[in-house]
């Protein structure tokens, strides 16, 4: 028998066979491309820890919106972002507009000689509004949408605020535009304080987690399937148990299961538990150890004084831990539901929900 490829995709960036959960976010952001100018969701940031799945997401959307007729360019905010823009926006809408004459050049009535002794002065002046204005001008006559998605976004990039604050003016002028970001956490809410962007304050604002089990299931049971195999009742529930909700370890716990026994044609418990002796290993390298290494001593001592408990901690019990007041442990609360790493499980209980982070941490620490 032919081995069956694995249909699993436990690689950072790339978009599941089938994605778990997300799909309020997907159904609301494509409704908000189909409907167009004036829909306040065409400008939307994406928060969420490491392995949630922002780029996928990112991709995945923009991948869709091109199936509806937009351009959509996709740039990560590193320095060049904006030329890398205006280069793709220009790639991609080859077949809508005539790229051959620069269209910024397009309105203007020169003679052929003052044309060719003012060219290059004259692509040099123009500012990037200007540029991707005409761009957008050029689009709006086939009534084409441009999306920009930006992935990794931060604030101590100057192209990112300057993209930000042309992008509004787009967005006043009604032009046909969208703007997707994503980022971790921290950097987005350091991006969200900066001044000079309050415009983007206002966007739609989504803090992406944990998926549901139930979610998780589905999904895994699909991709699964999607490979021609099944898996038992009993091998998918340990699954779904050691996946936690996480994105990524979906996809590395249903990778390393499909390799247990490739040649059978039904994936066992003892496939499962073996893959996620492996899956393990790959999550704390690729995800808890940068994570780790991100945390202040204030997070740490924080997480410290939540390891005492076996189940979710109460806030108070910590602050005891600590011997700090409860507003101490509020903030540091906080600032790790902002990293993604706690969460409330209701009633001023709170608990680790980056799944298998809680033995991580103990290994490290206690
Ligand atoms: N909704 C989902 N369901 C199942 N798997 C997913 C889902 N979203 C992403 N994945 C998978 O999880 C992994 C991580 O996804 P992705 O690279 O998008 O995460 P990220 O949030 O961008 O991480 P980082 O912050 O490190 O850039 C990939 O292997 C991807 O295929
Ligand atoms: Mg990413």
């Amino acid at each position: 028998m032919m081995m069956a490829s694995n249909p699993f995709t436990p690689t950072f960036g790339v978009v599941p066979a089938f994605m778990a959960g997300r799909e309020d976010i997907t159904s609301e952001l494509l409704a908000a491309l189909e409907e167009g100018v004036g829909n306040p969701n065409l400008t939307t940031i994406i928060s969420g820890a490491r392995g949630t799945g922002k780029t996928a997401l990112l991709t995945y959307l923009s991948d869709a919106a091109q199936a509806q007729g937009w351009v959509s360019v996709n740039v990560s905010a590193l320095p060049g972002m904006l030329e890398e823009i205006v280069q793709q926006t220009h790639a991609a809408s080859a077949h809508l507009i005539d790229t051959s004459t620069p269209a910024k050049l397009a309105s203007l009535k020169l003679g052929d000689i003052a044309e060719v002794q003012f060219s290059d002065s004259l692509e040099a002046a123009p500012t990037w509004r200007i540029r991707m204005g005409e761009l957008l001008d050029a689009l709006a006559e086939t009534d084409t949408g441009l999306l920009i998605t930006v992935d990794e976004v931060r604030d101590d990039l100057d192209e990112m605020i300057q993209l930000a604050s042309a992008f509004q003016h787009f967005v006043r002028e009604r032009r046909k535009v969208a703007l997707f970001m994503a980022g971790l956490p921290a950097h987005v809410s350091a991006l969200l304080q900066d001044k000079s962007v309050s415009f983007l304050r206002r966007a739609n604002f989504y803090n992406i987690g944990i998926v549901s089990d139930f979610e998780v299931e589905e999904a895994l049971g699909k991709t699964f399937d999607e490979g021609g195999r099944e898996a038992t009742p009993e091998a998918l529930k340990e699954a779904v148990q050691l996946i936690g909700g996480f994105p990524y370890m979906m996809q590395l716990v249903g990778y390393r299961a499909w390799n247990a026994s490739p040649d059978s044609p039904l994936i066992s418990e003892d496939d499962v538990l073996e893959g996620s002796r492996f899956a393990r290993n790959d999550l704390q390298r690729k995800v808890f150890d940068t994570t780790f290494r991100e945390l202040s001593k204030g997070d740490v001592r924080f997480l410290v004084a939540m390891l005492e408990d076996d189940g979710p901690s109460e806030l108070a019990d910590v602050a005891r831990r600590l011997g700090k007041r409860s507003n101490y442990a509020s903030q540091y609360k906080r600032r790790l539901q902002e990293q993604g790493i706690v969460g409330e499980v209701g009633q001023g209980r709170i608990r680790i929900e980056l799944p298998m982070f809680k033995d991580y941490l103990r290994d490290q620490l206690l």
